[in-house]
């Protein structure tokens, strides 16, 4: 297993390119499902849940082109609507290919994701949605099989707005007889860019990015072009990595748009944000303010920031709060963070973090994707050397996260296995 080696306290400088959100890539992959003809995706993010999501659909048998940072992807036809355990297992959002395959072969069957290192996560809200279309679902051996000659449009409300389940419902609903609404749906970017690349294929959305998503189904779409939505995790991931190392770093091809929230937090801890069309500035001014968080959904502060924010934290001027709402299991990282001498504490789901002057480097395990970040930033952060194990989990979300820090000057490097 690859590991990463970090000589910290050098501030970061530079300019670095943000890619295509990962988020938004998994679903409008899955989306090709519903078209016999092809979808070309721009801005496609080098990343293993993207090759992995790759992976699962050539073996149902879509034909996949790589060239120049796209991909086009054909399902002509769909020969085997089967998501097996063996890749749901390391990719959650596997699950996305069930609405999809279910409105086009009136079939799946999709290994059940399981519980992961944040969390229970149960996927309820995806199957109570689709029964309320009209499949019939049968969970057995592992797997979630579902059958609906044709889908139906339906009213359905989320128990709480979930953003894989919004987009899954949504992807189904294109291709059902009739209206479906979705109410409490999650609002997040992610959902409007694949509303965006569903509506060059034909299909018919209001409301993408509102508690209130209206589909129209349609009998069959068509082939479109997208371009994938820049990450804003990785562009908030970045920004407070050159925070935590009171660096300068300009982010390109970025949204700041997308990251109010956060860029809000960051000036007002007292680093210098300077947002233009497609770029983000971020200068650090020697040392930052202790803050407070709660994690909410969108447009609230994303619980995908929380972990990297924790490590700005532990060098912060006073105590910080930071309290996860979304999942139960999200501060995997605390204990790793401890390990470089930071000085938190956990009470339910609330984290204090009391900031020290400096922490140190030392051997760290990563635990799930945004703790992984975390790490990394926390050994920008650290005096000497910090070794980060497991680095898998990175490889997942962050596109050659080592080379984009090299090139902004940190002196990081990846240890092959
Ligand atoms: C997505 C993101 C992930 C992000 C999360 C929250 C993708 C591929 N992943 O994950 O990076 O951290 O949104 O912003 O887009 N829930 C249920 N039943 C369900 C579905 C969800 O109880 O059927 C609960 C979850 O346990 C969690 C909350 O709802 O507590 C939100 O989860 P959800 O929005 O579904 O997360 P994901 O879509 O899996």
């Amino acid at each position: 297993m690859d590991r990463l080696r970090i000589y910290g306290g050098k501030p970061l400088e530079g300019e670095v390119n943000i890619s295509g959100a990962k988020n938004a890539a998994l679903p409008e992959l899955c989306a090709t499902l519903l078209s016999a003809e092809p979808l070309l995706l721009h801005n496609r993010p080098h990343l293993n849940d993207v090759r992995t999501m790759e992976t699962l659909l050539s073996q149902m048998g879509v034909v996949i082109e790589h060239s120049n940072g796209s991909v086009t992807l054909r399902a002509q036809e769909i020969d085997w609507p089967l998501a097996p355990y063996e890749l749901v297992k390391t990719m959650r959002a596997s699950i996305l290919a069930l609405g999809p395959l279910l409105a086009r072969c009136g079939e799946a069957r999709v290994s059940m994701p399981g519980g992961c290192a944040i969390g229970l996560r149960p996927i309820d809200q995806h199957i109570k949605g689709l029964t309320a279309m009209g499949a019939e679902i049968n969970l057995e051996h592992g797997y979630i099989s579902a059958k609906a000659r044709k889908l139906k449009g339906a009213h359905f409300t989320f128990d709480m707005p979930s953003v894989t389940g919004t987009e899954n419902l949504m992807m189904a609903a294109t291709l059902a007889e009739g209206v479906t609404v979705l109410e409490r749906a999650a609002r997040e970017p992610e959902i409007v860019d694949l509303a965006l690349c569903l509506t060059a294929m034909g299909a018919k959305i209001r409301g993408a990015g509102t508690s209130r998503v209206e589909i129209e189904g349609v009998a069959a779409l068509h082939g479109a072009e997208h371009r994938v939505m820049p990450d804003r995790i990785e562009s908030g991931t970045f920004l407070v990595a050159a925070a935590a190392t009171h660096g300068h770093v300009v982010l390109r091809d970025a949204d700041p748009s997308l990251l109010k929230t956060v860029l809000d937090l960051l000036r007002q801890i007292g680093v210098t944000v300077d947002a233009g069309n497609d770029t983000i500035a971020l200068r650090g001014n020697g040392h930052f303010q202790s803050f407070h968080i709660t994690t909410a959904p969108y447009p609230g502060f994303p619980t995908d920031m929380q972990a990297q924010m924790m490590a700005l934290a532990t060098c912060a001027d006073g105590v910080s709060t930071l309290t996860e709402t979304i999942f139960e299991s999200r501060m995997m990282h605390v204990q790793e963070l401890k390990r470089l001498g930071a000085d938190i504490k956990v009470e339910g789901n609330t984290a204090h973090v009391n900031g020290v002057k400096q922490l140190s480097g030392a051997n760290v395990m990563a635990t799930d994707l945004r703790a992984s970040a975390s790490l990394v930033i926390a050994g920008l952060m650290a005096d000497g050397e910090t070794v980060i194990d497991r680095i898998y989990h990175l490889d997942r979300g962050y596109e050659a996260i080592e080379k984009k820090l090299s090139k902004l000057g940190a002196r990081i490097e990846r240890i092959s296995a």
